[in-house]
């Protein structure tokens, strides 16, 4: 029987199996024999990642209206307390995190732990995993988290990620050898909020047809739709949807840089996450090559380069040996105009300026198709159970994003059983690319290939990946970019009981 019509039959027999988390929270699918998000399931795959003498972490989030001063621009907008990014969290592989979020925004909200395989009813994913906290009202997200790395939290409610409202979440290796001297953060956004706009009208804008090319595509300075000649990448083939106004770094606008500052000599871990919502970085630091590590939280065989390429929800850590200077760190936004930029210095030098070139930059460029997982991160040999095809389509013209055919919460889930080697074939029919995420595991690049848990499809491009069925519950699986998510590109990956 193929999995389409044993769901039709098993949901024919609807009713008693609906779910219903706690307090008769509806989560969806709302009918059906899956595995429920706070079910007997959850909680064993949970009592398994968690240890005796758990060591607790404990941290509060603010989801509120704020002014930021982004360097010379100052917008209203919505960050996690008053900074951009949203204070650091931090945690060792193993411990129990306890967030308390109390909402200070005027609608709902939800907090998504990006990356991390923890507990289903903990995912922040509302219409899937809870209801959304209310306006004034607070929810604690409680849960182990199992594997080191860079990971980043954000809501999971309409395009509020593409306000300030994201942070970065770092999982420590109790057993990281530390092989380098400082430690950095880097995260690179598009920026439009407060600025004449907010996402909420970028997104209408996009839906009643305005990057279709029938106006000349500018709205309020911002370039919008592949038309634009800029809107173009060698790399990626498409390049966005958006041609953001800013693009920053740790909050910051080109004109007023951040300084990061070490000694001559010195190595450098660097974690770079893409916190944007419609946007490819490609990221040099000038007059350095960089040495790939880790691909969304985990090793892969050193890569140096002379750049990378990062998708919205990827992140890439890098070593690097550093000279005597001012350095550049650009974030080139690939395919549009603009970049992010902050400043390494270690020594005297001219500080570069907005619009510095670098160019490392046009050299060698990395993807993660490029990296190879470490040997103690590779899936283990093993035949794949189950096959899913995911075909990619859509276009600027209605602005529809779908899988197979269909938007979210139409889209058809992809049934897994806990135990099986699950291949997911990402094939994209539409001329954008999709940085295409899944909630709840990390998904190894077939034959060997990076561990990860979102990866770019390029135009018309295929992308295979493979998955262990090992934390059972009902999972978001969607395009990063936020504005195609919210326009259908979103379906589950749905344990079945
Ligand atoms: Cu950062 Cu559903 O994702
Ligand atoms: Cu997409």
């Amino acid at each position: 029987m193929s999995d389409i019509d044993r769901r039709t039959l098993l949901i024919g027999a609807v009713g008693t199996v609906g779910l219903v988390g706690l307090g008769g929270v509806a989560v969806w699918p709302r009918s059906g024999p899956s595995v429920g998000v706070s079910s007997e399931a959850v909680r064993r795959a949970e009592d398994r990642r968690r240890m005796t003498n758990q060591n607790v972490v404990d941290a509060r989030l603010t989801p509120q209206p704020i002014t930021l001063n982004l360097g010379g621009l100052v917008v209203q907008t919505w960050g996690y307390g008053d900074s951009l990014p949203g204070p650091l969290l931090r945690a060792q592989a193993g411990d129990l995190l306890r967030v308390k979020v109390d909402n200070k925004l005027s609608t709902g909200t939800s907090v998504h732990w990006h990356g991390i395989a923890l507990r289903n009813d903990m995912d922040g994913v509302p219409g899937i995993t809870q209801d959304p906290i209310k306006q004034g009202k607070g929810f604690t997200y409680e849960f182990t988290a199992p594997d080191p790395g860079t990971y980043f939290y954000h809501p999971h409610s309409g395009v509020q990620l593409d306000r300030g409202l994201y942070g970065i979440l770092v999982i420590d290796d109790p057993d990281e050898p530390g092989k380098y001297d400082e430690e950095w953060i880097v995260v690179l956004d598009d920026w439009v909020d407060g600025t004449g706009r907010t996402p909420n009208d970028v997104l209408e804008k996009l839906q009643s047809g305005g990057g279709s090319g029938h106006d000349n595509g500018h709205m309020g300075g911002m370039d919008m739709g592949p038309m634009g000649e800029s809107m173009r990448s060698p790399l990626l083939g498409g390049a966005g949807d958006i041609d953001y106004p800013h693009y920053l770094v740790n909050g910051r606008t080109p004109g007023s840089s951040a300084t990061l500052t070490a000694k001559p000599g010195q190595r450098v871990r660097i974690r770079i996450i893409n916190a944007g919502a419609d946007t490819a970085f490609r990221v040099a630091l000038g007059g350095h090559r960089m040495t790939v590590t880790h691909s969304d939280g985990f090793p892969v065989e050193p890569l140096t380069t002379d750049a990378l390429l990062i998708g919205m929800g990827e992140r890439y850590d890098v070593v690097v040996t550093l000279g005597d200077g001012a350095f550049p760190l650009v974030a080139s936004a690939e395919g549009k105009t603009g970049q992010g930029l902050a400043v390494v210095r270690t020594g005297s030098g001219r500080r570069p300026g907005p619009d510095v070139q670098t160019s490392e930059l046009n050299r060698q460029v990395v993807l993660s198709t490029d990296m190879t997982a470490t040997a103690e991160v590779r899936l283990p040999d093993k035949k794949v159970d189950r096959r899913h095809d995911l075909r990619l389509g859509g276009s600027m013209g209605r602005y529809r994003w779908t899988i197979n055919g269909k938007t979210f919460p139409d889209t058809d889930p992809f049934m897994v059983n806990e135990g099986e080697r699950v291949r997911l074939r990402f094939q994209n029919r539409s001329m954008m690319f999709h940085p295409m995420h899944v909630h709840g595991h990390t998904f190894a690049l077939t034959d060997g290939g990076a561990r990860k848990d979102t990866v770019i499809v390029r135009p018309m491009d295929t992308v295979e990946v493979d998955l262990d069925a090992d934390n059972p519950g009902q999972w978001a699986t969607h395009c990063h970019n936020i504005y195609h998510a919210e326009a259908g590109m979103m379906t589950t990956l749905s344990y079945e009981d």
